[in-house]
């Protein structure tokens, strides 16, 4: 894997993928042997948005492989309030840290960043963007859950504003899946992602009912309405609360569906699905720190 920083899944190929996620697999099978690999490496995290998974397993991941973070902490704590600018930030960040992970509210924030620094910067999320590490581990999980040839998978929820859906429909498209779009009209997947998709030759369907495609589906990827994002409350409470499953709604299903989620979850995957063997969202969001450890080596060097 040849790349300075990691910005969007469009970025990464077949053959990075399957570099990553083999990685990951040596990692997750012997992490005592992982132990001291990148002793006294230092990881900047600048997280300008709230984060408990990306945030907390790349702590854990580089961690777990001798190091250790330097953390801007939340912005109100930090030297933004006083009016720094993100450029800024990362061009004094980087000189305290290996490699940095930011995540910012903006769309392009970590490609305009980027640009600003010479050590690798990881984007853990630029708005309604990319979110790429997300990807990867998704990625993983699908590949020991149901793996990559003949997949078919049902993307469910908030398409507009979901950044783990825009990346992860690249890679899917990578890995030559047939992907079905399910959501209210609203969020449907944004023109643009859309049109990206069309041009690397996607195979996508878009539908506004999960019964029309669940009988098809080998994985059903659930995601949260991202409130957070909508210009007006009253356009989020219209779609507020549909689109839920629980272990009634998966009996269409195939027997070996398996279900996951980016998560924070609100209520969109009900209670009851969590102790079935549908559920592989916590084992999803475990799965972040051997990823996470994987990419962190490839791009600090293996034999630092
Ligand atoms: N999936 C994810 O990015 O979770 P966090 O927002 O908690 O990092």
């Amino acid at each position: 894997m040849d790349h300075d920083h990691i910005i969007s899944a469009k970025q990464l190929s077949r053959g990075d993928i399957e570099t990553v996620l083999d990685h990951a697999a040596e990692a997750a099978a012997d992490p005592a042997a992982w132990a001291d690999r990148h002793e006294n490496a230092l990881l900047g995290l600048c997280f300008f948005e709230p984060s408990t998974r990306t945030k907390m397993s790349f702590t854990a991941a580089i961690k777990r492989m001798g190091g250790d973070v330097v953390d801007m902490g939340t912005v109100e704590s930090s030297s933004v309030t006083k009016g720094e600018s993100l450029a800024d930030t990362v061009r004094v960040v980087q000189g305290y840290a290996d490699a940095l992970v930011l995540r910012h509210p903006s769309e392009g924030s970590a490609k305009m960043a980027s640009e600003y620094v010479d050590v690798p910067l990881i984007n853990g999320g630029d708005g309604a963007g990319q979110h790429p590490t997300q990807t990867l581990l998704d990625l993983y999980t699908i590949r020991e859950n149901a793996g990559f040839d003949d997949l078919t998978i049902g993307i469910m929820g908030d398409l507009k504003y979901g950044r783990t859906v825009h990346s992860l429909a690249h890679a899917l498209t990578t890995v030559d899946a047939r992907q079905h779009f399910i959501s209210p009209e609203s969020l449907k997947l944004p023109r643009s992602v859309r049109y990206d998709l069309h041009e690397e030759g996607a195979s996508i369907r878009e539908h506004t009912d999960l019964g029309a495609v669940l009988p098809e589906l080998d994985v059903l990827y659930v995601t949260r309405i991202q409130r957070e994002r909508f210009p007006d409350e009253n356009e989020y409470r219209a779609v507020a609360g549909q689109y839920q499953i629980d272990a009634a709604t998966l009996e269409a299903g195939p027997d070996d569906l398996t279900v996951m989620h980016p998560l924070p979850r609100v209520d969109e995957i009900a209670h009851d699905i969590d102790d079935t063997d549908y559920a592989r969202y916590f084992q999803q969001a475990h799965n972040g720190v051997p990823v996470r450890m994987a990419l962190l080596d490839l791009l600090l060097g293996e034999s630092r």
